[in-house]
């Protein structure tokens, strides 16, 4: 459900959509409860729910396992039973906690999701995918668990910090690239600054397009892929710069750009379709280059290390805005795209 004025309609929402859960836990960052936790206890309350709540440090070190233990320490000391649920109000850091927390405790409970980034709003909030991040890697300790209810209240992205609703918009960029023409063509008719009128309506089309795309792949095996455009390149950058040189947005924008462009000299995509990704991309203010990577640490990245020269890479390109199509390329030729890819968007001049 995407609205305006929804935080204080949570109570009675989940109380009609989940009539039997009396106890609810709430999980928030120490960023957004301070802004609206007490509006959603008042309004929990009100629905007569009971209800409790943990409040973890903002940003990605708390999604890890010692805090997945410790919430879920915190749950069952409030004393919630399997038939009661989670809440998670928060980004796409507090839903992937609250779900992988959520899928394992008691062997399984009911959780809502309040998602509070545009970046939650557009893409993480919906599809199930739950996790933590490992020693070994990002997201690699996950379970699939839908949510019961998602509930996106567009007011609340006033609040959010003007880089973050970048990485929100490229999130919708991509998922418009790949499956919705529609959205495509709306956004760009959309200019800086979004009205809450239009997030409510981005949100509610990403929202729905990528529920679709996850009721025919849930498990990510083949459709779902799709919505990794603009992840293969972009991830790798994102890594290779420490997660301080880009915001994951403008990474996976430089991965749209550079896979558009090869795109169309590989003849995959129509012609114009690059220039009409470059220019959405462009007017809603995502990068074109980054300057200073390394290309070696780059294909380190993207999966190919020295010893990984077997294996198949699957890969997103766009036909036409609209339409993605998944590739599955040998790792030579995977490499050589990955390094064409790099030189498209990566300046070391
Ligand atoms: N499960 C999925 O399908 C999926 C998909 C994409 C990304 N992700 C995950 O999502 C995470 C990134 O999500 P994110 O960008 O939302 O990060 P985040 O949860 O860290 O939120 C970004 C920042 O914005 C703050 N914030 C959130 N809402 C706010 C608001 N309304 N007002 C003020 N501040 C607010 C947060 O405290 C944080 O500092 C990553 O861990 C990524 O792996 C998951």
């Amino acid at each position: 459900m995407v609205g305006t004025g929804l935080l204080d309609r949570v109570g009675e929402l989940v109380h009609q959509r989940e009539p039997h859960i009396m106890k609810l836990h709430v999980v928030s960052d120490s960023n957004v409860w301070p802004l609206y936790g007490d509006r959603l206890l008042a309004c929990l309350t009100r629905a007569g729910f009971s209800s409790t709540f943990s409040v973890v440090q903002a940003g990605e070190s708390s999604k890890s396992m010692t805090m997945a233990e410790n919430v879920a320490g915190d749950v069952a000391r409030a004393g919630l039973s399997r038939s009661d649920g989670l809440v998670a109000l928060g980004g796409g850091v507090v839903g992937d906690l609250t779900g992988f927390i959520a899928s394992l405790l008691y062997r399984g409970m009911k959780y809502i999701g309040l998602p509070t980034s545009f970046l939650a709003q557009v893409d993480s909030g919906v599809g199930g995918k739950t996790g933590v991040n490992a020693s070994f890697g990002k997201n690699m300790l996950g379970t699939f668990h839908q949510p019961a209810l998602v509930v996106a209240d567009a007011t609340v992205l006033k609040t959010l910090p003007a880089p973050r609703l970048l990485d929100g918009l490229a999130e919708a960029i991509k998922t418009a690239a790949v499956a919705d023409a529609g959205l495509f063509a709306s956004l760009q008719k959309t200019s800086l600054p979004i009205t809450e009128t239009e997030f409510v309506n981005i949100s509610a089309t990403c929202l729905k397009t990528k529920a679709m795309i996850v009721e025919n792949d849930e498990k990510d095996l083949g459709q779902r892929m799709l919505l990794n455009y603009g992840h293969t390149l972009g991830h790798a950058l994102e890594a290779a710069g420490d997660f301080l040189l880009l915001s994951h947005g403008e990474a996976v924008a430089l991965g749209m750009r550079a896979f558009a462009s090869l795109g169309e000299k590989m003849r995959i995509s129509t012609p114009g379709t690059a220039g009409a990704i470059n220019g959405l991309l462009d007017r809603h203010g995502l990068p074109d280059r980054v300057v200073g990577l390394s290309l070696q640490t780059v294909l380190e990245f993207a999966g190919l290390d020295k010893k990984s020269s077997k294996g198949q890479f699957k890969v997103v390109f766009i036909k036409q805005p609209g339409e993605g199509i998944l590739l599955s390329l040998q790792a030579e030729e995977y490499r050589r795209i990955i390094e064409e890819a790099f030189a498209l968007v990566v300046d070391n001049g």
